[in-house]
């Protein structure tokens, strides 16, 4: 009874929160496995962003509790279910109103204690204790994020490191700040030796993490010769010895400044590609959104990165049908579209978050022009990623080599510092390594070479 599967749902920021709570596990004895089939337990770690993603995280919870009743109807187990994360924290008690089989709901800022109340159901499943109706855990708790971080999974090329939690932005369409609480940062001591530890077991490459990270530490610490603690902190990063690429995501425009900028200049591991979520390209929508920057600043962030940094790939998010958008407001988004290139870019149809400020402006823009402008934005995406991918034929590609790559035999998979998929054929022992490849095909979504022999 010590199986559990872990089904992640949304950002990065989950998928990080789901290898620490595996992690928190494993080390309690339990045993992570790979499909629900083979699982005792199953968790849904979730996100609440949009309608969609809460749907199809109930939709498959619904689908389990049933087959749990079903089994208990024939005298048979099935897998335990818990809800975890943000749409836990979101619904919280309301979630057992619509799903009364429910095992276990947890929020963001109980993740680490997912392995205790597990023990206790299984427990009483063993006659050891009373049977508890679904536990709720979703109160907030200072430090909570101290508590599932430095819990490195094995061996990883590539790995996440939360630096931060929390936002304090609030857009005016965003149900983060509800979901994830106010912005709180790790100390920078902690993060360093997290890094530390992961380049000692074989990371190369780190990912900082934050919802808001630009904003790390911007309440709690000193900004220090004209440098942020986020600019402190990725200077720190840099210098740990076996990581040789960085990254960070998802940084917030607006906190955006020079010293981070120039950090692309002076940080040679710093990988040239940003994601720098922009949500409209209408200065009427950004307002609206409550997003505290003009798309004339956004451009000259932009621009600022490219100078530092001429290599520089950018991705962004944008929102279409926010209520009240126009086709002139859309137009602007497509302009500037056309004027930054985006390689990569989430587009999202607004989605109505009750709770948050933009819900009082109802959702005003009809579906099928939701569609249209979302596929309008698709379609250039595509054109752009197609001829920057094609761009990179005949070159050489500084790859950091990930693993085998799903398709076909022998094909490994890694990435450029552009953060491009390359595909090549290689072997085992290329995994972790940097390793030159020549680009000789390329698609929309990803590239194709081989490894060149120096
Ligand atoms: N509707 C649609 N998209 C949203 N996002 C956040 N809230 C909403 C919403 N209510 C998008 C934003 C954000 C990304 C993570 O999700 O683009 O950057
Ligand atoms: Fe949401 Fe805005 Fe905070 Fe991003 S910055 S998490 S969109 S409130």
């Amino acid at each position: 009874m010590n199986r559990v599967f872990i089904k992640t749902y949304g950002c990065q920021m989950n998928e990080r929160d789901s290898e620490a709570v595996g992690a928190l596990l494993r080390a309690r004895g339990y045993c992570i496995v790979a499909s629900e089939e083979e699982a005792d337990v199953v968790l849904l770690n979730t996100c609440s962003v949009r309608d969609q993603a809460e749907q199809k995280a109930l939709g498959k919870a619904g689908r389990l509790l049933r087959a749990k009743r079903t089994a208990a109807a024939n005298g048979t187990q099935a897998p335990l279910l818990g809800i975890i994360g943000c749409m836990a924290q979101n619904k919280g008690h309301a979630l057992v109103d619509s799903l009364p089989d429910l095992d276990l709901i947890v929020g963001t800022q109980k993740f680490h204690q997912v392995p205790t109340h597990l023990d206790h159901i299984m427990e009483s499943l063993r006659g050891l204790g009373p049977r508890p109706s679904t536990i709720i855990d979703i109160a907030e708790e200072e430090g909570s994020q101290n508590a599932i971080n430095g819990h490195a999974p094995g061996r990883r090329v590539s790995a996440f490191v939360s630096v931060m939690q929390g936002c304090d932005m609030h857009c005016s369409y965003c149900i983060v700040p509800h979901t994830r609480g106010a912005e709180r940062s790790r100390r920078m001591e902690d993060i360093v030796a997290e890094v530390r530890a992961l380049a000692a077991a074989g990371t190369r490459e780190v990912t900082l993490l934050g919802q808001i990270v630009n904003r790390y530490g911007a309440k709690e610490f000193r900004s220090s010769g004209g440098k942020s603690p986020f600019a402190q902190l990725l200077e720190k990063v840099h210098a740990v010895e076996g990581v040789e690429r960085v990254r960070f995501t998802s940084p917030h425009p607006t906190a955006f400044r020079r010293d981070i900028v120039e950090c692309f200049r002076d940080l040679p591991k710093l990988c040239e590609h940003i994601h720098l979520p922009v949500q409209s390209g209408s200065d009427r929508m950004l307002r609206a959104m409550r997003r505290p920057y003009t798309r004339e600043r956004f451009l000259r962030t932009v621009d600022a990165l490219r100078d530092a940094c001429p290599q520089m790939c950018f991705s962004t998010d944008i929102i279409v049908g926010f209520p009240g958008e126009t086709d002139a407001d859309f137009a602007e988004t497509l302009a500037l579209f056309d004027e930054v290139r985006f390689d990569m870019a989430f587009i999202f149809k607004y989605s109505t978050r009750s709770g948050t400020a933009a819900a009082a402006l109802g959702d005003t823009v009809p579906r099928e022009v939701k569609e249209a402008r979302n596929n309008m934005l698709l379609e250039r995406l595509g054109a752009f990623s197609l001829a920057r991918n094609q761009s990179l034929v005949g070159t050489e590609q500084e790859v950091l080599v990930e693993g085998r790559a799903r398709r076909g035999e022998g094909v490994f998979m890694g990435r450029n510092r552009g953060n491009r998929k390359v595909l090549f054929p290689g072997t085992a022992d290329m995994e972790g390594r940097l390793l030159p490849v020549r680009i000789s095909r390329a698609t929309t979504t990803v590239v194709f070479g081989d490894v060149v022999k120096h």
